[in-house]
């Protein structure tokens, strides 16, 4: 068994740089699939869902090389059209693989993909999209085989809602699409932004990223390979961010733009933390009174609150004065952190959507907990750092998926966490 040992109640002082994006990197190794070509990706997080992206390049016939933090897939070698199920089954960007194996090969055969139990998370609009710039899907057996990626044709497609994932998706496959695509009501997520970033390097004319509506003209020539930096990690920044607002200290994060995080620090800065931007790159948070509390936090997509970052927030929350109120208008299941940080002393009562953190007087306290998803494990890991006395977390294989160096990063702020490691 593995676990953390987390002893609480330290403040947490110190520097860190936020690792890459992993909701960056993942359809950024699915793009590389597009280039006839060596794509080199700098500020690649070592994640076990980076590692399945890769297993997946290398089974479609790519080389692969990591040296450090740097990644090179040389695609030109892309010889197979087909993902197996024990790797689609690893996580939920899977399915970005497949409007990239459909342009670059003219077809695709995957099935439905994995990933975090968040509810329900239907690929419909991947999938009407698809069928729309042309290619025919058929369902059988779980496998989703698709053709006609040969002859696909640009068309206005309007998503009924933002979708990160089936946006990433049109992306890809419409570079492939002979005329003019246009995607309404796209993801304005900054993880889009970098894709978007990465195909024009690679040849693609592509605009309006960041914005509601995306144009792509597709179908001009084939891509070619390009080196670009992975943006930094939001969702993590927000994580260590909640860390120092639950346990109080002062620190400095670098490596991600603040602006990216106006929605986490707006809520963070009104709970009672101060929080500066001092360089293009780097955000300070201090801490110093008990955290007050008193926010509603309602997520939704960008440049709105990220459902990503609600069970971090709700942990630093857990240890404020005042209650506070949650509304999860993303995802159905995505309170799994609660029942395990109500272990830990916090008053939460959760409504079907809608979740109040009462306030406490006595504070949080260390408990045996699990993680039953990333960013839960996330916040079990935040409220431990702000309780008193020692946290036991399991559920590490989840926090792996995301989360790169979760422990050193956090001890370099003076936090006491070790892995340990038992045999059963
Ligand atoms: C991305 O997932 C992220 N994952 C998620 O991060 C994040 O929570 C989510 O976007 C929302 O921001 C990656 O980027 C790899 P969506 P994605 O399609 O693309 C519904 C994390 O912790 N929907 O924007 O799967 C869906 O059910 C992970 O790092 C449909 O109904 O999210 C959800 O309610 C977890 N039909 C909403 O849209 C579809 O075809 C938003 O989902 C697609 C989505």
């Amino acid at each position: 068994m593995e676990y953390y040992e987390i002893n609480g109640g330290r403040r947490l002082v110190g520097e860190v740089v936020v690792h890459g994006a992993k909701n960056s990197v993942l359809p950024l190794l699915c793009a590389t699939a597009l280039a006839d070509g060596v794509s080199v990706l700098h500020n690649c997080p070592s994640l076990s869902d980076v590692e399945a992206s890769i297993a997946i390049l290398r089974h479609l016939g790519c080389r692969v090389t990591r040296e450090g933090t740097t990644v090179t897939v040389d695609a030109s070698c892309l010889s197979r059209s087909d993902v197996p199920d024990v790797l689609m089954r690893e996580m939920r960007s899977s399915i970005i693989f497949l409007g990239a194996i459909l342009a670059r090969t003219g077809e695709a055969d995957v099935s439905m993909p994995g990933g975090c139990e968040l509810g329900p998370r239907p690929i419909d609009l991947h999938l009407s999209a698809l069928r729309k710039l042309g290619a025919g899907i058929e369902q059988r057996g779980g496998r989703l085989r698709c053709t006609g990626g040969t002859a696909l044709c640009g068309a206005e497609i309007t998503l009924t809602l933002p979708s990160v994932g089936a946006t990433e998706n049109i992306m890809l496959c419409a570079c492939a699409a002979e005329g003019v695509t246009v995607i309404c009501n796209a993801a304005r997520e900054p993880e889009i932004v970098d894709l978007a970033r990465f195909l024009r390097a690679m040849g693609a004319h592509i605009q309006g990223e960041g914005s509601g509506t995306v144009r792509i003209e597709g179908g001009r020539g084939k891509l070619h390979g390009c080196e670009h930096r992975v943006i930094g990690d939001r969702i993590v920044c927000a994580t260590y961010l909640s860390a120092v607002a639950c346990a109080g200290g002062e620190a400095s994060l670098t490596g991600v733009e603040p602006e990216q995080l106006a929605a986490v620090t707006g809520v963070l800065r009104d709970a009672g933390a101060e929080i500066l931007a001092t360089a293009p790159d780097a955000l300070t948070i201090r801490r110093d009174r008990p955290l007050d509390g008193g926010v509603v936090v309602r997520t939704s997509p960008y440049p709105g609150f990220p459902t990503d970052a609600q069970p971090v927030v709700m942990a630093a929350l857990c240890n404020a004065r005042r209650s506070s109120l949650f509304v999860e208008t993303m995802f159905e299941n995505r309170y799994r952190h609660v029942d395990e940080l109500r272990r830990m002393g916090a008053d939460i009562r959760v409504e079907d959507r809608v979740a109040v953190v009462g306030g406490t007087e006595t504070g949080l306290r260390g408990a045996a907990v699990e993680a039953h998803d990333l960013r839960g494990g996330g916040a079990l890991c935040v409220a431990a750092l702000g309780a008193a006395g020692t946290t036991i977390l399991t559920g590490l294989a989840h926090i792996r998926r995301g989360y790169a160096s979760l422990p050193e990063d956090l001890r370099a702020l003076g936090a006491d966490i070790t892995l340990h490691t038992e045999q059963n």
